[in-house]
């Protein structure tokens, strides 16, 4: 009896044991952040895939959301574009105008070779990019982003670096970034990223060398193409990328051909020791010292056809490019296609192709698609803003989403969680409201709107007729009811639409 009852409690304390070790571990495993992949293809055109019809790029759309073009910021150059991609910024906020900058306040000038030190980079406390963001969420231990030579990435930015990252090297080919960012994406759960940044230095170079319509082009995509097709074989063989991971396609600006005798040399117009000028060929922001030389150049600068000039405070609103110290007195700006030659640049050096123009001119626009499990599929979506890239970012990565230069209502139709509102919708969305209230509540405001309907009727036939026994009244009624007044607003186009038609 004594052993049997031994054994029975043994059991009962095992059983005991094996609960109070089993139990308390609630698998504690911390939600996985969300995965998303960002790949920038530098001076990839809008209209590539169509111009030269490549497969892969067609593909992506029926797979997720290509939209038609990107409307992005001035100037559209390379540094200046892909950093407002990753902030949401214009440039004139987080500073970096140009690939070449001068910076009044630092005495400083940055060039391809010096500007990957932070202050150019940290010039105010906006300019957070998104790799950054993701890193400081604190929802989640397992948010590490890695970023292939993207610009910016190898120095601190207010602070802040991602957690891994690879410089700019001109010798890396797309596939090895590939294959490096999928080493990130799949390592242990302690170490891996849940965010990827590529940047990828072609077709630009070719667009230069070759002009956007050559043969050398067609090659170029071609090539671009088959690392698309490389990427959703990767995707495609792994379940765990294949279900979560959300990729974004862009570029920074698109190309313009450039013809022989559409440039010009700039100290063939102006006195060049009365000013330092900085840029790239398609513009440059000209530093005056002495003010009341400012009125000079840009009277002599004003004379030339086929390019822009502009007084600081006179540059167009839609740039949102004038209040930073690092933009010129003057801007001076080639229209689409034409160059500027400055005193140190070597012009048996031609180019083929060039940007950095009007950023509402249709051939500056860059490429967009997204695809993978928030966004909507087989969807040729509406423009938006280079601006609104970060805001459509933070909500795929659940991020708070912070003050920036863009809007996440731009961007959100081409998501999943944002179905589109059929007129049907709409109606059935008014009568699950109307249930909601309750069909009493309902009544009772259909009555107090009745009444307060014949209230009015009553009380504006007692008025009109105070008015007509009372003449003098009746000019100020026809003045207030003519119908010139009031409908100017109607003839005034919005921005919108004057931007699609400059080419
Ligand atoms: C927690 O659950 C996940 C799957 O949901 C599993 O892969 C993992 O091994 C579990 N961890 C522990 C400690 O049980
Ligand atoms: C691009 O090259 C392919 C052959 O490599 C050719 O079939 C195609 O017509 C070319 N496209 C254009 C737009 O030149
Ligand atoms: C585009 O390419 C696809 C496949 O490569 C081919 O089937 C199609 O005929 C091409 N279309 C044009 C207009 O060249
Ligand atoms: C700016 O720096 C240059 C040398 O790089 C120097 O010659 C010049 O005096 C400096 N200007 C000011 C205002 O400090
Ligand atoms: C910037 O790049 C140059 C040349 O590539 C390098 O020598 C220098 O150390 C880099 N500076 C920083 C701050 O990373
Ligand atoms: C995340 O947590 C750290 C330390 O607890 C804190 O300093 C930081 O402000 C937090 N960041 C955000 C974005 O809440
Ligand atoms: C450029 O050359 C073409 C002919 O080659 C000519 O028609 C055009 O007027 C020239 N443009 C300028 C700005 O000289
Ligand atoms: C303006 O152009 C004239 C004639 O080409 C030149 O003599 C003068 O120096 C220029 N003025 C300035 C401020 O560059
Ligand atoms: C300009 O470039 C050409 C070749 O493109 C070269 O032969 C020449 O030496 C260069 N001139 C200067 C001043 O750098
Ligand atoms: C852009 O965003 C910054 C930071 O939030 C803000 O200071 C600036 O006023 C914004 N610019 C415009 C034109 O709204």
């Amino acid at each position: 009896m004594f052993n049997l009852k031994k054994i029975f409690s043994l059991i009962l304390l095992s059983i005991y044991i094996s609960f109070i070790s089993c139990s308390p571990i609630i698998n504690q495993t911390l939600s996985t952040p969300p995965l998303l992949l960002l790949i920038s293809f530098d001076g990839f055109r809008w209209d590539y895939p169509d111009l030269y019809n490549l497969t892969n790029f067609n593909l992506l759309m029926k797979r997720g959301v290509r939209v038609k073009h990107i409307k992005n910021s001035f100037a559209t150059v390379t540094f200046p574009s892909h950093f407002t991609i990753v902030t949401g910024l214009y440039e004139e906020t987080h500073g970096i105008v140009a690939n070449t900058i001068y910076d009044p306040q630092l005495n400083a000038t940055a060039t391809l070779d010096t500007i990957n030190d932070t202050k150019w980079w940290s010039q105010n406390p906006y300019s957070q990019p998104i790799w950054v963001s993701n890193q400081l969420s604190n929802d989640s231990n397992q948010r590490r982003s890695g970023v292939i030579a993207w610009p910016g990435v190898n120095t601190p930015i207010n602070g802040h670096r991602p957690s891994k990252y690879l410089p700019y090297d001109p010798t890396r080919k797309l596939d090895e970034s590939f294959q490096q960012i999928f080493d990130w994406f799949r390592e242990s759960d302690r170490t891996r990223i849940n965010l990827g940044v590529i940047y990828h230095n072609e077709p630009d170079e070719t667009g230069h060398e070759y002009g956007p319509i050559s043969n050398e082009m067609n090659k170029t995509l071609q090539d671009c193409d088959n690392y698309v097709g490389q990427l959703l074989q990767i995707i495609d063989n792994d379940e765990y990328l294949k279900t979560n991971l959300n990729v974004i396609i862009t570029s920074d600006h698109g190309m313009e051909e450039i013809k022989k005798n559409h440039t010009l040399k700039l100290k063939d117009y102006i006195d060049t020791s009365l000013c330092e000028v900085y840029g790239s060929r398609s513009f440059v922001n000209i530093f005056v010292p002495k003010k009341e030389n400012i009125e000079r150049i840009y009277k002599n600068l004003s004379v030339i056809p086929n390019y822009e000039v502009y007084k600081k405070s006179d540059i167009p609103n839609e740039y949102h490019y004038r209040s930073n110290v690092r933009i010129g007195d003057i801007l001076f700006v080639g229209k689409n296609g034409y160059d500027i030659y400055l005193p140190d640049d070597n012009s048996s050096t031609e180019l083929h192709g060039d940007h950095g123009y009007d950023n509402r001119a249709k051939s500056m626009h860059p490429i967009f698609y997204g695809f993978g499990p928030v966004f909507k599929e087989n969807m040729l979506a509406k423009p938006f803003r280079s601006v609104d890239i970060y805001p459509l970012m933070s909500y795929i990565l659940k991020i708070k989403e912070r003050q920036t230069n863009g809007s996440f209502d731009d961007v959100k139709h081409i998501l999943k969680d944002f179905p589109e509102e059929t007129f049907s919708d709409k109606i059935n969305l008014f009568i699950s409201k109307i249930k909601d209230w309750g069909f009493l509540t309902v009544g009772c405001i259909i009555i107090v709107i009745l009444i307060s309907i014949v209230y009015t009727a009553v009380a504006c036939r007692y008025s009109q007729r105070s008015i007509y026994v009372q003449p003098h009244y009746a000019p100020v009624r026809y003045r207030l009811l003519s119908h010139t007044e009031g409908s100017t607003n109607n003839l005034v186009a919005s921005d919108s639409e004057n931007e699609e038609e400059l080419q």
